[in-house]
């Protein structure tokens, strides 16, 4: 069985319902809307986010039927996720999304910039109304990290003094916190107390650190396996790890190279392929993956403190998964 069927195999009907909760909920009546809608929705992502919360969840239910509570938490998530990623591709000027042209691309970037808020409005609108403050507290919290951590990159933007601690504290805001967030609510959402609240929400941060520097390295592989533009980061001036992991390590004449290709980099496609040559030539793969495994390590052996279950299984496969995925 592919590792996401046998991830997602033992929460099945909760995925069904939550799916329905999320396409009766966000409908506005308005035509415009409902078009960009049923594009977003159609094409569609992997799901990881309400998919991690559903499971940790049921790790935590006792083998009761999951509740509204549960529901809410993955539709968040997912939300929250769904509307960053329409925004990602105004911010980043990026045309290509899930292997179809972005939401921006399509209908240009203000009626993007407004159906992404439309997502998140709506989304938070129900959680309030539900009255499970907890959830959409914790929700919230982790928008407003992505932000941050947006804000924060967007700073360091072409700047060669970028620091480990800098960029770990930027991928921990735009994007670990999230998955961390998902994890965590999925266990709230069944009131699993304080102590696996905790526990679940420090294996999401770790799996969610491993995420974005997969991401990373997926930047260097061509569209045709990812679905994105290639070298989207170093055209747009982000130093992401297999680059700063180089940079690092290089003699200062390699250093002054990577400088020079990338004050160009945005503008010539010739010097972003060649700084991408340089990056992978010099290991920056192999160095970014021995930092992202070292997430998943620290992930597992959270892992091996729960109970055995099938649902401890999809938490562990997602693991692995996480790290070999091709998009
Ligand atoms: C992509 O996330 C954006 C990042 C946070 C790196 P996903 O890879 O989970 O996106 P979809 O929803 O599956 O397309
Ligand atoms: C992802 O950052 C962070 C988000 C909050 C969406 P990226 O800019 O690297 O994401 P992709 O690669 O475009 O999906
Ligand atoms: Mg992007
Ligand atoms: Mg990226």
């Amino acid at each position: 069985m592919p590792a996401l069927e046998f991830i997602k195999e033992p929460i099945t009907a909760d995925i069904a319902r939550y799916e329905e909760f999320l396409r009766t909920s966000l409908r506005s009546g308005n035509s415009l809307t409902e078009a960009m809608l049923d594009y977003i929705f159609e094409s569609r992502g992997k799901a990881l986010r309400p998919v991690l919360s559903l499971l940790t969840a049921s790790v935590y239910a006792g083998g009761r039927p999951l509740g509204d509570r549960s529901l809410l938490a993955a539709m968040l998530v997912e939300m929250m996720h769904t509307a960053s990623l329409v925004h990602d591709d105004v911010i980043d000027e990026s045309d290509l999304r899930r292997g179809k042209p972005s939401v921006k691309a399509v209908w240009k970037s203000r009626s993007a910039v407004l159906i992404g808020d439309y997502i998140l409005a709506k989304s938070y609108g129900i959680g309030m109304k539900t009255g499970h403050y907890d959830i959409v507290d914790c929700t919230v919290d982790a928008m407003t990290n992505m932000c941050d951590g947006e804000l924060l990159q967007s700073e360091h933007s072409g700047k060669f003094d970028l620091t480990r601690e800098v960029y770990d504290r930027i991928i921990y805001r735009k994007t670990a916190c999230l998955i961390g967030v998902s994890a965590c609510t999925g266990a709230m959402s069944v009131d699993a107390g304080v102590e696996a609240v905790e526990l679940m929400r420090r294996f999401g941060d770790s799996l969610g650190m491993a995420f974005q520097i997969k991401d990373d390295i997926l930047d260097y592989h061509p569209s045709s396996e990812t679905g994105k533009t290639p070298c989207a980061d170093i055209r747009e001036g982000k130093i992401n790890l297999p680059f700063l992991l180089v940079l690092e390590r290089a003699p200062e004449e390699v250093r002054e190279r990577m400088r020079r290709l990338m004050e160009t980099a945005s503008a010539d496609d010739n010097a972003a392929q060649e700084l991408s040559r340089l990056i992978t030539s010099n290991g920056g793969i192999e160095l970014a993956t021995g930092e992202m495994d070292g997430y998943i390590r620290a992930a597992l052996d959270i892992l091996s403190t729960l109970p055995p279950s099938r649902y401890r299984e999809s938490l562990e496969a997602l693991c692995p998964y996480i790290t070999k995925r091709s998009h």
